[in-house]
């Protein structure tokens, strides 16, 4: 990869990345160098072509955690100058996770707690083991959540429930979670749920590489848009793919009955 890293992991399996968490001794939390590798990480990977990254899984390593939050120890020194700074780093890396053009997974394997919440939020969806717990306990410190978790969890399961989860602080099962909408799929062992993952991943793998991207950058973008600004982006995103060869090859050959070779362009 041309870097080293210290605070996380990175596997590779053909098109399809693994980034684990690595520091389980603090439960995995997120201080300025995680934030600063998982930034230089996701720069790289943004670079490449479709045919070295598809896609990307996020998890933490060992049996306890995915990610327990910001570092509290690295927020206890903090002033008002240097919360904002620290709060727009979270936000920026979990942003260039957001708009990465391949599909990323959060495999959730134990508490994803305040940033850890956070993180799993700027995943495009969650996939976690019985035992995961989610929450944004940032009212317990004095605080409340600074990477998103304000904006993210309200669009994800509505500001009503919003509301509860952030004023309380209170942690949720990850059968609670996906009560909520918050969970997509919830699995017995971590083993069990990194193979559905992989498995879901590679099923994504068979579609359209361009359209896939598109999918993704569409649906997070007009969310936040009034209803005709987003279907005029709906429309743009739709006509630019007809530029592709993909969507030639598509409908080609659903028109002959076979499997369509996409090459991403
Ligand atoms: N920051 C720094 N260290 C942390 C941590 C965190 N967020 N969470 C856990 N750790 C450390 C503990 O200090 C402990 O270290 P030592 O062994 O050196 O004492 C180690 O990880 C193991 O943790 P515990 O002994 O506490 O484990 P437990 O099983 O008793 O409890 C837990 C687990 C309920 C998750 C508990 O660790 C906990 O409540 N952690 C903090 C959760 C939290 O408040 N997160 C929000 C942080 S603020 C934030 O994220 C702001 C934002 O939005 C940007």
């Amino acid at each position: 990869m041309g870097h080293e890293y210290n605070h996380i992991k990175l596997n590779t399996e053909n098109t399809l990345w693994t980034l684990t968490i690595n520091r389980p001794k603090a439960l995995n939390a997120l201080n300025g160098e995680v934030l600063d590798e998982m930034g230089q990480f996701l720069r790289q990977i943004s670079e490449m072509e479709f045919e070295h990254c598809r896609g990307l899984i996020i998890t933490g390593e060992g049996p306890k955690a995915f990610v327990a939050g910001a570092d509290i120890k690295e927020l206890n020194s903090l002033d008002e100058a240097g919360a904002r700074v620290f709060a727009q780093k979270g936000q920026r890396v979990f942003q260039e996770l957001n708009l990465l053009k391949v599909p990323v997974i959060a495999a959730v394997n134990g508490f994803a707690l305040g940033g850890g919440c956070e993180l799993a939020l700027a995943c495009d969806f969650i996939y976690a083991t019985s035992s995961a717990k989610f929450g944004l306990p940032e009212t317990s410190l004095g605080l409340i959540p600074g990477f998103g978790g304000t904006v993210r969890m309200a669009r994800a399961i509505g500001i009503r429930a919003t509301r509860e989860l952030v004023f309380s602080g209170e942690m949720i099962s990850a059968e609670e979670g996906m009560r909520l909408g918050l969970v997509r799929r919830v699995f017995e062992t971590s083993e069990e749920m990194m193979v559905e993952a992989k498995k879901k991943m590679e099923m994504i793998f068979t579609r359209g590489p361009l359209a896939v991207a598109s999918a993704k950058n569409t649906v997070n973008r007009v969310y936040d848009m009034d209803i005709d600004e987003a279907l005029k982006y709906e429309a743009s995103s739709f006509s630019k793919l007809f530029q592709s060869d993909d969507v030639r090859e598509g409908t080609q050959a659903f028109i002959e009955s076979r499997k369509p070779v996409f090459k991403g362009n």
